[in-house]
């Protein structure tokens, strides 16, 4: 769980950086598995931002999360390539199947469901990461598999 204290405390340590936003949004996200919302203006006032510009860079980045991740991270590349080859289906297939909404977790925190920009993978579009395991030529199957991989 996260606290202020332990924020202020990641804040401090990095504030003296060069660009200090980014390597503190990084910190707070190694520490807690997200950016705490109230972490934003805390930051802002420790550099001297705006609020608006801190919660540019959160949203930017589609690396930082802005609440806990569920027990199990399943990627989908929604980049071109990947698009080419049916993602877009593939991505309707796989909520349906996994029960949550792209870009959300489960309300029983079991499995975050989100979209990546390519993986590097476009020659095996299309393509996904599974708690950090990169899977190509992905179909229906292999959401199928994945699905009862991580219901557990
Ligand atoms: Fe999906 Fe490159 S576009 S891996």
């Amino acid at each position: 769980p996260w606290s202020t204290e332990r924020a202020a405390q990641v804040i401090q340590e990095h504030r003296h950086l060069d660009g200090a936003a980014m390597p503190i949004l990084h910190a707070l996200q190694e520490t807690f598995g997200f950016v705490p919302e109230p972490a934003v203006p805390m930051i802002a006032e420790t550099l001297n931002l705006s609020r608006a510009e801190v919660w540019g860079v959160v949203t930017f980045y589609h690396d930082f999360r802005r609440e806990p991740a569920g027990r199990h991270v399943v990627k989908l590349c929604a980049a071109e390539a990947c698009q080419s080859m049916g993602s877009t289906a593939l991505a309707a297939y796989a909520e349906e199947k996994l029960g949550v909404a792209m870009g959300e977790t489960s309300a029983d925190g079991r499995v975050t469901l989100e979209p990546i920009y390519c993986l590097g993978l476009c020659a095996c579009a299309p393509s996904a990461m599974v708690n950090g395991q990169l899977l190509g030529r992905l179909d229906t199957a292999a959401i199928d598999e994945i699905a009862h991989d991580i219901a557990r």
